[in-house]
């Protein structure tokens, strides 16, 4: 990946990051991909998971529960899009509950959280992050520039980013601009003839909250990582990172992310079983 510089360097000072798996059933096939000591990501379901460590901020960009599958053919996606683990209307509800509360307790008590949602199901995400404890910041509004068509309504092309907090007297902020709005029109990435994992979001969104709402050094955490974007974000700003995913088998997108390949020479990448 050209530009990264490599994530030892970016912060040398690095604690190691220690969580607690806490039941195994799920997969047959466990495993962590770990780029470094402050990388690493734990393939798994996030309700599984206990850090030991809580986080300075965790960016959530969870599944939608609006059979996201169903719509892959539409778009026309590559065979590895449907490896995207989506979760059923009706359980909807439940999981952004677990969600919500796993975030909560596991986020240090002047952490920050940013919710990717879509509209359908904002409802119930916003029940959950107030039952869980949170605050709610700001409610920051994506727009970009190509929706589904639609013939009998408005095309959709924004989704909704909460930012939440648990102290609003004790809490990060690194304004990005001296006038900064809570509408952000930021372009989707093509990825063309390449094999993408479904909803991937563009880096500079992802930036955008990690470096208002974190700083250097700072313990991110992303619970439904996709293809690795928080992590990717955190190694070229210095953020130390746990990524969390159900499937393991985004485990090559993720690394194409990252463009580990050029970091295999060094003493930077181990993957074990
Ligand atoms: C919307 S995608 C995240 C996309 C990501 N922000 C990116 O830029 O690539 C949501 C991810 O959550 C994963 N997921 C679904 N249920 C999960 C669970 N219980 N635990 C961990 N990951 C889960 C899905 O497999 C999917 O990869």
């Amino acid at each position: 990946m050209v530009g990264f510089d490599s994530p030892s360097n970016l912060y040398k000072k690095g604690r190691k990051l220690n969580y607690r798996v806490l039941h195994s059933h799920n997969f047959k096939e466990k495993h962590l991909l770990i780029i470094d000591d402050t990388h690493k990501v734990i393939f798994d379901d996030f309700r599984n998971v206990e850090l030991d460590e809580k986080a300075d901020l965790i960016f959530a960009d969870p599944p939608f529960g609006i059979n996201f599958k169903g719509n892959l053919e539409t778009y026309h996606r590559m065979p590895d899009a449907l490896s995207y683990v989506e979760v059923p209307r009706e359980e909807y509800p439940k999981f952004i509950r677990d969600l919500a509360e796993w975030c909560y307790r596991n986020l240090k008590p002047n952490g920050s959280m940013w919710l990717v949602s879509g509209w359908n199901n904002l409802r119930h995400v916003l029940n959950a992050v107030e039952d869980a404890g949170f605050k709610q910041l700001n409610h920051v509004i994506w727009k970009y520039q190509f929706g589904v068509f639609t013939r009998r309504k408005f095309v959709t092309s924004h989704y909704h980013l909460l930012l939440l907090v648990k102290d609003e007297e004790d809490y990060k902020f690194n304004k990005p601009e001296h006038y900064s709005e809570d509408v952000w029109i930021i372009k989707r990435p093509y990825h063309h003839g390449e094999q993408t994992a479904g909803n991937e979001l563009p880096d500079k969104l992802v930036e955008k909250c990690i470096e208002t709402s974190s700083n250097p050094g700072d313990l991110v955490v992303d619970p439904v990582l996709g293809s690795g974007t928080t992590l990717k974000v955190c190694l070229q700003t210095g953020r130390r990172c746990i990524g969390i995913e159900i499937n393991p088998g985004l485990e090559e997108r993720i690394k194409k992310k990252l463009g580990l390949n050029l970091f295999r020479s060094g003493n930077i990448i181990g993957l074990c079983g």
